[in-house]
């Protein structure tokens, strides 16, 4: 198998970005066989090189028998070499494409298993690591990647410091009905639900930090929005209250999504995703208390209990009453976790913070200000029936030098579902892990 490298290596991208340059220039191209149709005297080859996809013409004749041949029985992902004269094709979107002059196929796919047709789910599921290669699972991966570099660049840009938080911990930071317990030598430790109890301790020695990895939930619900494996974004700020906290949110939220439009465009319009609605998140986003978000369900007539958190169909209302994300803020203390200051106004509810994604994409930010009094989160720590011996390390953070301090995570799947407008977060992650998914 001839793996030719050039001395510079040519991709389908250089020539979507800097096409004049190579105009009327030959180039070699690696990579593998999207689509094929042929009538008469040419093959059009659809080459596709993870960065693009560039038609191929191959006419017969300028080239030999043998060649021409070749490309006629060539079949569909082959690994394939193509070396030819770049043209303009202004009917395709590109604007280019290769007039071929030599043609290899490196390395043949038989019965490649995901054609043209329609698949089921579950079947392209399974194939995972086959589907990765198709279109729409590209322009979504590509968008996910942007997405997770504007926001390291967010936080970068403000200077906050990245810390790093550990996976198997011994803390349940997110409550104990969805740990997954995994032995550690003699004793069990958890994977982590959430970085944040390290993040506060990042913030009392950085001022501002975040981390930003994977997080487990045993999430038993098989829904649209449920991974049990998904990655977090986490800053945490010393000396910021809630509505810092929400500041930031906002900022940072629009800060992607205006990454998003700028640099991965074209992935969108693959998608298909309404554009005007992601140019509408521009901060402020609307803030709204607990018993306005209430007030809003019970309008609209839908039957909601007072107290309780919001489900699925509460948040599509909710979202569906605003054109980009907004802040609903001091839900009922009972519903959240330990760590959540009281307001001081009213104790009865939590200076906490979520964000609900327009559309119905549902919450994709949950935060808010941290009890900072070693006391009452003493109290709280009890009341909840955690091992207080676990949290000895957490509660040195009131201990030495207490402080208010504020902070979130951001999903990044719920995220990607959002701004990809795609219906279930199974597709926002390149090897999905849910209840009943474990391969490929
Ligand atoms: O609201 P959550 O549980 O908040 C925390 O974990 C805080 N400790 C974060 C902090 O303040 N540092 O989770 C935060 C976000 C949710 O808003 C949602 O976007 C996402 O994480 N999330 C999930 N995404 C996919 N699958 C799941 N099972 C998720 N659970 C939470
Ligand atoms: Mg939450």
């Amino acid at each position: 198998m001839a793996m030719t490298t050039t001395a510079k290596k040519v991709y389908i991208e250089d020539l979507s970005e800097n096409g004049a340059d190579y105009l009327g220039k030959d180039v070699t191209l690696h990579g593998w066989l999207y689509n094929k149709r042929s009538s008469g005297k040419l093959h059009f080859l659809q080459l596709r090189d993870g960065t693009g996809t560039i038609q191929c013409v191959i006419f017969k004749g300028d080239v030999s028998p043998e060649l021409f041949e070749a490309a006629a029985s060539v079949s569909q992902e082959s690994s394939i070499r193509v070396h030819g004269t770049v043209k303009e094709d202004k009917r395709s979107t590109l604007g280019f494409e290769i007039g071929v002059k030599e043609f290899e196929v490196l390395s043949p796919s038989v019965d490649y298993p995901i054609t043209p047709k329609e698949h089921g789910v579950a079947f392209l599921m399974d194939h995972r690591h086959l589907w990765l290669r198709s279109s729409r699972q590209h322009a979504i991966t590509r968008i996910r990647a942007e997405i997770i570099r504007a926001i390291r660049a967010f936080f970068d840009e403000r200077k906050f410091t990245l810390v790093d938080a550990p996976i198997f911990t011994p803390n349940a930071c997110e409550g104990t009905s969805n740990l997954f317990e995994t032995q550690y030598f003699d004793n069990m430790a958890y994977l982590t639900q959430s970085g944040q109890l390290y993040m506060e301790a990042a913030a009392a020695a950085f001022g501002k930090a975040y981390c930003f990895g994977p997080t487990f939930r045993a999430e038993k619900s098989k829904t649209r929005r449920h991974l049990t494996e998904f990655w977090m974004v986490e800053p945490e700020v010393a000396f910021l209250d809630l509505e810092g906290d929400m500041d930031l949110a906002e900022d940072f939220v629009a800060y992607i999504v205006q990454a998003v439009l700028k640099n991965r465009r074209a992935e969108l319009e693959l998608l298909e995703r309404d554009i005007s609605k992601l140019e509408a998140v521009q901060a402020p986003f609307p803030r709204i208390t607990y018993e306005e978000a209430v007030a809003i369900l019970k309008e609209k007539g839908h039957d909601f209990e007072d107290g309780d958190d919001f489900g699925a169909e509460d948040e599509t209302i909710i979202s569906n009453h605003f054109d980009r994300p907004v802040l609903i803020h001091r839900y009922p203390s009972a519903m959240k976790a330990f760590y959540m200051k009281p307001d001081p106004e009213n104790p009865a509810l939590s200076l906490n913070v979520d964000m609900i994604a327009p559309e119905g994409y549902g919450e994709i930010i949950g935060g808010g200000q941290r009890e900072e009094s070693l006391e009452l989160l003493l109290t709280k720590i009890k009341e909840y029936g955690l091992p207080e011996e676990a949290f000895s390390w957490y509660l040195d953070i009131r201990r030495y030098g207490s402080f208010p301090h504020s902070g979130f995570g951001l999903g990044v799947e719920r995220t990607v579902a959002w701004i990809c407008g795609i219906h279930h977060v199974r597709e926002t992650i390149p090897f999905p892990r849910l209840m009943e998914r474990l391969t490929p």
